[in-house]
C-alpha cells in the first residue's frame, strides 16, 4: 500500500480517512526529529505536516516517491517550496477553512492588550484586587481609533470587518498596492511609513517571507505612537523580538499581544517578565471546528494527489 507520514497527532481518526493508505503516523503531540522524519518519509507517497517542521532540500531529496506534502497550516516558510517543485512534489496547504478563528484571536489579542485583560486576570487571581478605583488597570478604546493592517490578506480582511464594528477607521499596507476593486468598502492603502506613524493598532497578518523578516525593528518602533499596540497574528520573525522588548520596557510603543515569536517554541524570558504583553502560544486556528476542518482538508490534499491525480486548488507550488 501506499505509505503516508503523518507526523503528529490530528484531532481526527487519521486511520479512517486515509483507509486506502498505509498510515505511519506519529500518534503524540511530542514533535519527531530530523532524523526520525527523513527516516520515516524515504518511502513515503505523502506527508501531512506540522508548520513548525522544517521540510528542507535534503528530505525532498532523500524522498524518491514522495508527490504530496499537505501542510497543518496555512503559512508555508517551514517548506522548500523551489526544491520541492524541482522534486515533483505538489505543496498544499489549509487556506480560508481558518482564515476567521485567526482573525478572532488577533482581534481577542488586541481587546486583551488594549483593556489589559492579562494584568487583571493575574492581579485579580493573586487577591491584589485592592478596591475599585477610577483609575485601577485604565486601558484605551478601540472605539474609533485607527487600525493599520499590515498584510491584508484574507486574515487581515477578516480583522478589518470586525473592527468595523468598532468604528475603526482602517488602513493597510501590502508588498503590492491592491487594485481599487480589491479593496474593502471603509479601507485605505498607505505606505508602511503611513501605517507605522497613523495607527493606534498595528496588526500584523503578513507571512514570512525574505521582504517581511524584521520589517519591524527598532527604527519602526521609534516611528510608531507611543500609545500604539502592536499585535502578531502572522510569524514570529517578521518582528526582531530584541528590538520590541526593548521598545516595550521603555515606552517607545504602550503594548503588545502576541501569538507567534520569532524562535518558537523558545519566547524571549524577557519579554514574558513584561505587564504591557499578552503572549500566547501560538493558537491562531486553534478552535475544535477549525482545527477540525485543517486535518479534512489535508486528507483531502492527500487523496486528491495521490488517488486521482489532481492538484487541489489549495496547492501553492503550482
Ligand atoms: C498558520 O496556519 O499559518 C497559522 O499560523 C496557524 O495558527
Amino acid at each position: 500500500m501506499r505509505k503516508v507520514v503523518v507526523t503528529r497527532r490530528l484531532p481526527i481518526d487519521i486511520n479512517e480517512a486515509l483507509s486506502d493508505f498505509d498510515v505511519d503516523a506519529n500518534y503524540t503531540n511530542e514533535p519527531i526529529s530530523n532524523t526520525r522524519l527523513k527516516h520515516l518519509t524515504n518511502d513515503a507517497e505523502g506527508i501531512i505536516c506540522m508548520l513548525d517542521e522544517k521540510i528542507d532540500k535534503n528530505i525532498l531529496e532523500s524522498s524518491p516517491k514522495l508527490k504530496v506534502i499537505a501542510n497543518y497550516g496555512v503559512g508555508v516558510n517551514n517548506i522548500d517550496l523551489v526544491a520541492a517543485k524541482a522534486c515533483g512534489v505538489t505543496i498544499c496547504n489549509t487556506p480560508d477553512i481558518l482564515t476567521r478563528s485567526t482573525a478572532e484571536l488577533g482581534f481577542a489579542l488586541m481587546m486583551a492588550a488594549a483593556r489589559r485583560l492579562s494584568e487583571g486576570d493575574r492581579l485579580t487571581r493573586l487577591n491584589i484586587f485592592p478596591a475599585w478605583s477610577s483609575t485601577l488597570l485604565s486601558g484605551t478604546d478601540l472605539y474609533g481609533k485607527t487600525l493599520g493592517i499590515f498584510g491584508m490578506g484574507e486574515i487581515g480582511k477578516a480583522v478589518a470587518k470586525m473592527a468595523i464594528g468598532f468604528n475603526m477607521n482602517i488602513i493597510f499596507h501590502n508588498r503590492r498596492v491592491p487594485d481599487a476593486k480589491n479593496l474593502l468598502p471603509n479601507s485605505n492603502y498607505v505606505s508602511f511609513e503611513e501605517l507605522l506613524s497613523e495607527s493606534d493598532f498595528i496588526v500584523i497578518t503578513a507571512p514570512l517571507t525574505p521582504e517581511t523578516k524584521h520589517k519591524f525593528t527598532a527604527k519602526e518602533f521609534i516611528a510608531m505612537k507611543k500609545s500604539s499596540i502592536l499585535v502578531n497574528i502572522g510569524r514570529g520573525p517578521i518582528i526582531n523580538e530584541a528590538d520590541l522588548v526593548n521598545a516595550l520596557k521603555t515606552g517607545v510603543i504602550a503594548g503588545a499581544g502576541l501569538d507567534v515569536y520569532e524562535d518558537e517554541p523558545i519566547v524571549n524570558s524577557e519579554l514574558k517578565t513584561l505587564e504591557n504583553t499578552i503572549l500566547t502560544p501560538h493558537i491562531g486556528s486553534s478552535t475544535i471546528e477549525t482545527r477540525k476542518g485543517m486535518a479534512k482538508m489535508c486528507v483531502d490534499s492527500v487523496i486528491s494527489v495521490l488517488k486521482n491525480n489532481t492538484k487541489p486548488h489549495n496547492t501553492v507550488n503550482i
